[in-house]
């Protein structure tokens, strides 16, 4: 202590944290708008938005919509999107068929978004659910879910949706050695250029709630998807997942749901040092939004902490539905 009683701290954290100039000087991590993929929800017919009940602010669009809303994403640089469709359930079948058929809803889009806004990056799904009339991402025998039969529908599937202009092919599916047979099967037909972005820890979460509704399959999923997504309890696994999907040739990976899973998102960074991405799921989304809409909390501070939070954990960008409110704000100066 010092005559005057004042601590004799060699150390003061609280010295520069003083003033907002030295805060910004001392800050390690930044949010910026290439940080941020778009995910949006498509639907079929013509200048139709539909709300997203439990997603408040979030639309499912038609694709004459959706075109304007990709021009905005480009105008405020987001780097890319990412689409989900929601399929006419007449559509649907236990094969997942419309999944192939080249002009289906994704593809539409794809060709749409890519004529009009071919600077935005497209990311496509790779996944049966939205077309499966059980729900499930995968093809089924009475209640299994097959793993291999699976990937020969997925591999059509990424193949069909390179074919209509996918510059990266996600897949969310789970299955056993998809991401090397996607990979070999776009090599093979002369797209060795489409990135793929692998779900390479996706876990059985009830995080996913909202955007089940959002795409129509929360009525139809019969029983749940714990045979092929993570169990929220393994940590170790994920590391094995992503080293399968690294040796079979994924170019990112992608942690799915995102906040509850930031250790995740850490060890995958500190072991792969690959371009690591988290999902901030529909849950996620619907939770701050529903806090905030409340005056629980204030809805931008905690959509910004959110995505400085992935950041801090390693991540290399974020997919949220955030993207566009987030990339406005960045824009008029945070
Ligand atoms: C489906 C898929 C899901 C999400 C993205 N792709 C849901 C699921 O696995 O049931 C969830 C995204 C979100 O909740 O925002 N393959």
């Amino acid at each position: 202590r010092t005559p005057d009683g004042a601590l004799d701290l060699p150390t003061r954290l609280r010295r520069n944290r003083r003033a907002d100039w030295s805060r910004r000087l001392v800050r390690e991590n930044q949010v910026t708008v290439d940080d941020l993929i778009w995910p949006i929800f498509l639907i079929d017919g013509e200048r139709r938005r539909e709300a997203v009940s439990a997603m408040p602010g979030v639309e499912r669009l038609t694709v004459d919509e959706a075109v304007r809303d990709v021009e905005m994403a480009a105008k405020l640089r987001i780097p890319a999107i990412a689409l989900f469709p929601y399929t006419d359930p007449a559509l649907r079948d236990a094969q997942g068929s419309e999944a192939e058929n080249p002009d289906n809803l994704v593809c539409t889009a794809l060709r749409a978004f890519k004529a009009a806004v071919p600077e935005i990056g497209l990311i496509t799904d790779v996944a049966l659910d939205p077309y499966t009339s059980h729900g499930h991402d995968g093809l089924m025998a009475g209640e299994r879910i097959l793993n291999d039969a699976t990937v020969a529908a997925l591999v059509r599937q990424a193949l069909t949706q390179a074919e209509a202009g996918a510059d990266v092919i996600a897949p969310s599916d789970m299955m056993d050695g998809r991401v090397g047979a996607i990979r070999g099967a776009l090599d093979d037909a002369g797209r060795a250029d489409v990135q793929i972005m692998s779900y390479a820890a996706k876990y059985a979460s009830a995080f996913y709630g909202p955007f089940r509704d959002a795409i129509g399959t929360r009525k139809a999923l019969i029983g749940d998807k714990k045979t092929y997504q993570m169990d929220p309890a393994n940590s170790d696994e994920a590391l094995r997942e992503a080293e399968l999907d690294v040796a079979e040739g994924a170019d990112m990976l992608m942690v799915k749901p995102g906040m509850p899973y930031l250790d995740i998102v850490w060890r995958l960074k500190e072991r792969f040092r690959m371009p690591t991405y988290a999902y901030q799921v529909s849950g996620e989304y619907a939770m701050i939004r529903a806090a905030a809409d409340n005056g629980w909390i204030d809805g931008d501070a905690a959509m910004f902490e959110s995505l400085m939070a992935f950041k801090r954990a390693g991540a290399d960008g974020v997919l949220t539905y955030f993207a566009p409110a987030v990339a406005r704000r960045l824009q008029a100066g945070g």
